[in-house]
């Protein structure tokens, strides 16, 4: 293994709505509410569930971009984003969204006008995904408004208004809220508008680029940054106790609702390695960094099938913060990438040192929430190989709430048909057992079976009983068992020809 450059002590260094600012002295891991809230009285952006449900705390991050566009504009949930992994990039809290010289910002005045803010609490995070949505969006269909504003609770406006308002704020001229950064990330022909305030911005985030690890030092713990998988893999192994952290989107809340001291942090969001997406003829290779966002994106290149299934997985501010690698590394029974990627034949590569191995995800789970990471080892990279001819696909997340909410039951059922007949099958559960899991008795039901409705009967029948769910507050077993055979026969009705709608929004439409 090449040595690693030394890590760079350092205070953490960003641009605050503008302004650089360099951290000293606050412990890292400490989250980006508390620093905006207790350390700086950017009061504005609200505490209200400080789990990344409610979307009070939205703040949006300008990232460096990935080459098409200087900056990347992203709504986060700053109650479980950790202060350190903003290093480097712009946070805009909703105290800069109105011009320095007066008025307001075309999200607030359309607000204002469609009577969008009641009592006001959650107005502030509204404000902050409605900013995401007019960076990365020219006048977006309602179904992407809806995405945009899934994580984002009021209880006393209610959405029409909202959503008025997000229609609405396109009509207003971007100059009367001040142009700059704060006009438009969306021209009205599709394409990126990035004004002489982003590329200024883009090159000072360029200028606070820490060149190597970052190690950020205070409260007697440690945060590396490394910035090659090269340097991670050196600290990992020289700080095996150290706590790999990527989004923080699982790991945020074991501070802010579980009170754990997390000892040393090591932060993969840095390592450029890990935060791309690499398609070969064989497979897509998804780095472990890469968000949420983007992987879906990828994955549904490729099986638009899914579309649905990834709108319904948290909400944006957390797919922005939340990684692939954060999803299957962390092995929770009801994480929804999981099934999927079980059907789809997906591996995982992982490294250790300078050694590295690949495995199939359904040998990565070992029991509950464990897997076979040794210690200083860590994910790499999601393979997902490359769609075979034939493939039939669907995922199913089953929950209480549409939008936001744990699944009950997830399956995704992959089926390669040849000549009618079912050349190889895999299903992915999640909900159903102490890990996720193939359906393997299912699958060999289904192989070399004609895929018609019979096969599909029978092959319910196993499924029904092929795991031993629990009871639990979201679900019973028996409920389990059978909703998940009942997937299966509608997996077949959706691939099989049936005119009877199978989806919610089918039946709004009709
Ligand atoms: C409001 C809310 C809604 C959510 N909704 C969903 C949902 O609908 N479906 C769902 O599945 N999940 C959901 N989650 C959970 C979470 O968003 C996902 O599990 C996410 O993918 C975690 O990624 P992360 O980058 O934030 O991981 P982190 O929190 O940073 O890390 C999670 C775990 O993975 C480990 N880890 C991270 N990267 C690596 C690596 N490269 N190598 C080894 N170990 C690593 C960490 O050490 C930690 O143990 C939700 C969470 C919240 C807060
Ligand atoms: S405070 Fe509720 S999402 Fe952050
Ligand atoms: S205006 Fe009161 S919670 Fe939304």
């Amino acid at each position: 293994m090449a040595a690693a450059p030394p890590p760079v002590r350092a205070p953490l260094r960003f641009l605050l709505n503008g302004e650089p600012v360099a951290v000293t002295g606050i412990a890292p891991q400490t989250t980006l509410l508390e620093y905006l809230r207790e350390h700086r009285r950017l009061t504005g952006t609200k505490e209200g569930c400080a789990e990344g449900d409610c979307g009070a705390c939205t703040v949006v991050l300008a990232e460096p971009g990935d080459g098409g566009t200087p900056l990347r504009w992203r709504p986060v949930n700053a109650c479980i984003r950790l202060l350190p992994s903003v290093a480097g990039r712009a946070v805009f809290t909703v105290e800069s969204l109105a011009p320095a010289a007066g008025g307001l910002h075309p999200v607030q005045r359309a607000l204002v006008d469609a009577h969008g803010s009641q009592c006001g609490f959650c107005t502030s995070g509204f404000a902050m995904s409605l900013f995401g949505l007019y960076k990365n969006a020219h006048r977006p269909p309602r179904a992407a408004i809806e995405d945009a504003l899934a994580g984002n609770l009021c209880r006393c406006t209610g959405y029409r208004p909202i959503v008025a308002a997000a229609q609405a704020m396109y009509d207003i001229d971007p100059a009367d809220g001040g142009g700059g950064w704060r006009g438009p990330g969306v021209a009205a022909d599709g394409s990126r508008a990035v004004s002489r305030d982003e590329e200024a911005l883009a090159v000072q985030l360029a200028a606070l680029a820490a060149p190597d690890t970052l190690l950020y030092e205070a409260d007697d713990r440690r945060w590396w940054a490394p910035r090659t998988c090269e340097a991670l893999a050196a600290i990992l192994v020289a700080h095996p106790a150290a706590r790999i952290v990527a989004g923080a989107t699982d790991v945020g809340l074991w501070i802010t609702k579980q009170q754990r001291d997390l000892g040393d942090l090591v932060y993969t969001g840095d390592v450029g390695e890990l935060a791309r997406v690499r398609e070969t003829p064989s497979h897509l290779a998804i780095g472990a960094a890469v968000a949420l966002s983007d992987a879906f994106a990828a994955l549904a290149a490729s099986w638009p099938e899914l579309a649905e299934a990834w709108a319904r997985f948290a909400s944006v501010p957390i797919r922005n913060s939340g990684t692939l690698g954060g999803n299957v590394a962390n092995g929770s029974p009801i994480g929804d990438s999981l099934p999927v990627l079980l059907a789809l034949g997906a591996t995982v590569v992982l490294r250790r040192g300078a050694a590295t191995r690949e495995v199939p995800l359904e040998d990565f789970y070992v029991g509950y929430r464990q897997t076979v990471l040794a210690p200083s080892e860590f994910v790499v990279e999601v393979r997902v190989p490359a769609r075979p001819p034939g493939t039939l696909v669907r995922a199913y997340k089953v929950s209480k709430r549409y939008d936001q909410d744990i699944s009950a039951v997830f399956a995704c059922l992959a089926l390669v048909v040849a000549g009618g007949r079912i050349a190889a099958a895999r299903i992915g559960c999640g909900g159903v057992a102490a890990t996720p899991k193939r359906a393997a008795a299912t699958e060999a039901a289904l192989a070399g079976r004609a895929w018609d409705d019979a096969t599909a009967d029978a092959a319910a029948r196993v499924l029904a009983a092929e795991f031993a769910p629990i009871d639990d507050m979201r679900a019973s077993a028996a409920y389990r068992r059978t909703v998940l055979a009942n997937l299966l026969r509608r997996f077949r009705m959706e691939t099989g020809g049936a005119a009877t709608p199978t989806r919610v929004e089918q039946v709004v439409a009709e």
